[in-house]
């Protein structure tokens, strides 16, 4: 399979279009702004997705590199893109393998996209890669529920058939783990239920990790 056509699902965009823009109103853009809180510089978004993100800038944020692979999601993206308040330069690309300088951003956001990314022990070295010292790694992500929790036992059944119909999206994942031994201080990051995120897609791994 060509790379483009890996990461095209016209039909997942659409569904998630709909299910983004209900969840911006029912809290998780208000989520959305409170982890976005701590970006600074030049701003990485990883998995553009349909942009809100732009919607929650804060003023310290000066320019915006976005990474989307997925041309169905590119084109959602674009108006808000266009209302953005800072530049945005919007790249085709794929997270393992970056197509910027080491050290070129002051601070990435990852939300609800590590769940998505085929290899997210690689896409988080490049994540690392590309941050400065001492960079930010902001995070909005639902993760795997504890061991032997009821949450973690629905996951493991819906697991099969929630990849293949969110665009590989697994909500199995313990995001926390992957970023800290990627070489990030995780001091100030938090897994926990927030509303509006209900299982599968809860807990969720939300805060600011820094690049050591
Ligand atoms: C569930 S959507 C989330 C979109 C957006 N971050 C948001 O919060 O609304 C996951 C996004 O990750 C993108 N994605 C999947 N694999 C990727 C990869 N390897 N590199 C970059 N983005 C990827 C998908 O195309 C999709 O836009």
């Amino acid at each position: 399979m060509s790379r483009e056509r890996e990461y095209t699902h016209p039909v997942f965009a659409q569904v998630y279009r709909l299910i983004a823009a209900a969840g911006e109103r029912g809290g998780f853009g208000r989520l959305r702004g409170s982890v976005l809180a701590d970006a600074s510089g030049r701003l990485l978004i990883l998995g553009l997705g349909p942009g809100h993100d732009l919607a929650h800038l804060p003023p310290a944020v000066t320019l915006v590199v976005a990474v989307e692979p997925d041309p169905s999601m590119r084109a959602l993206a674009r108006g808000r893109i266009t209302a953005c308040p800072v530049p945005v330069t919007l790249l085709s690309a794929d997270a393992h393998l970056l197509p910027l300088s080491d050290s070129s951003v002051d601070a990435v956001l990852c939300a609800c996209v590590l769940c998505s990314v085929a290899q997210p022990a690689t896409a988080l070295a490049e994540l690392r890669r590309v941050l400065v010292p001492g960079g930010r790694l902001l995070l909005l992500e639902h993760v795997a529920a504890p061991t032997g929790h009821w949450v973690g036992r629905l996951q493991h059944v819906l697991q099969p058939l929630w990849g293949r119909a969110a665009g590989g999206c697994s909500v199995q994942r313990d995001t926390a783990s992957a970023v800290a031994a990627a070489g990030f201080d995780v001091t100030a990051v938090r897994t926990t239920m927030v509303w509006p995120n209900l299982p599968p897609v809860a807990p969720t791994v939300l805060g600011t990790a820094v690049r050591r």
